[in-house]
């Protein structure tokens, strides 16, 4: 039977009489384990080990998707799965593979559920399952995103995150020696990982997004404002070919960008102006900066517009809730990568998206919540 809480739970030495939970010493996790407060203490520490190498486990998997080894498992039928020594051999460019190595790292994902494991102890094999068959296919492939937070140059950052609670500094310029934006107009290989992190994203919800939100019908022509590459335009013209369509980023980014039907792509700053549309679209790009810089943004985007001309921003909302669902996880990693890779760029809140919107004279704001990671913030112009 349990031992009623009050008895696992010690005073604290330095307390003022109010009772601390204490961590179990070496021979409680022997006598008491089975209770409560003991099982509870493990499964902190267990939490806690998994969060350490939290950074092992996105490496891991970056190599992985880096081998291939997704699309050669998506080359089965579903459900089926393959032994190491049958992967490696599948491997393309590679004559002398290291199978042990393979089956170590497989091991440690089916560990963790991203792959599924069968066979036995002495022959395991490895399948894709619900977690990894997110690396593959053209709708949904998240291998991008994870290149992109797992490249040398985004890590790099992150060793610095204690240094902006210290000094309010950059910490993306203290890893790299430059703002992130900087570093990628000159170097054209993190600035394709950035695009095409982007367009990965934008894949991943824009289908959603126009099922559920109706409001391009009433527009005759729409500008994207840090559109990247145009993935996002080109998912709206299609179901909305009416529209004309503008795709503004910086110059470096739409040189890179395909051609699409019914999009034409406009290099320049949206810091000194924006190209003229009925609509303004601003998806993940207000996140970047801080509220000066977003204001300014918007304001350019206001001049952009006619009168009732609409600004529709697509971005995470922050609540402030303990209960973290998928959208309100999505917010907090979108609020935390901000704040290592820019200088003042945040995930908002509803009353700061409001803030922000009249500060620069839009009125009749609405928030569309959707069943996605991302909200859309409308409103109008005078
Ligand atoms: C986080 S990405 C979002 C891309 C796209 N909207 C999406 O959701 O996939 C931010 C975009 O803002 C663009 N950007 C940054 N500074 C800019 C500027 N001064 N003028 C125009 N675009 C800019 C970047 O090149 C990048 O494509």
């Amino acid at each position: 039977m349990p031992l009623p809480m009050a008895t696992l739970v010690q005073k604290h030495p330095r307390s003022n009489g109010e009772h601390q939970p204490q961590p179990p010493t070496t021979d409680q996790y022997c006598d008491d384990a089975p209770h409560l407060f003991m099982q509870q203490q493990l499964r902190g520490q267990e939490l806690l080990w998994e969060i350490i190498f939290g950074g092992v486990t996105s490496l891991t998997l970056r190599a992985v998707a880096v081998l291939g080894v997704p699309e050669i498992l998506a080359q089965e039928r579903p459900g089926a799965s393959l032994s190491a020594a049958q992967i490696a051999a599948r491997l393309p460019n590679c004559a002398h593979p290291n199978v042990d190595a393979l089956d170590r790292i497989l091991k440690y994902l089916a560990g963790r559920d991203v792959f599924q494991l069968a066979g036995s102890d002495e022959e395991p094999r490895y399948g894709l399952n619900h977690v990894s068959s997110w690396l593959v296919g053209n709708v949904g492939n998240l291998s991008p995103i994870l290149f992109q937070q797992a490249h040398e140059v985004s890590l790099a950052a992150w060793n610095h995150l204690h240094e902006v609670v210290l000094e309010s500094c950059e910490a993306f310029e203290r890893g790299i020696g430059k703002p992130i934006f900087s570093y990628a107009r000159e170097h054209p290989d993190y600035s394709r990982i950035i695009n095409d992190s982007m367009a990965c994203s934008s894949k991943c919800v824009m289908a959603a997004l126009l099922k559920h939100y109706k409001e391009f019908n009433s527009l005759t022509s729409l500008v994207d404002v840090g559109g990247g590459v145009g993935t996002a335009l080109s998912e709206i013209v299609f179901v909305y070919p009416h529209l004309k369509a503008i795709n503004f980023d910086q110059p470096h980014v739409v040189a890179t960008a395909p051609r699409i039907y019914g999009v034409e792509h406009v290099g320049g700053d949206m810091f000194d102006s924006v190209p003229s549309a009925d609509g303004v679209f601003i998806k993940n790009t207000l996140m970047d900066w801080d509220d000066e810089k977003c204001i300014k943004v918007l304001k350019n985007c206001y001049k952009a517009l006619p009168k009732n001309g609409k600004i529709m921003i697509v971005e995470t909302i922050v609540k402030f809730c303990k209960k973290n669902g998928f959208a309100n996880k999505m917010a907090q990693i979108a609020d935390i990568s901000m704040l290592a890779y820019t200088n003042g760029g945040r995930g908002r809140s509803e009353k700061q998206w409001q803030n922000l919107l009249a500060a620069t004279g839009f009125t009749e704001i609405k928030i569309f919540e959707l069943p996605l990671p991302v909200s859309i913030i409308e409103a109008s112009a005078k």
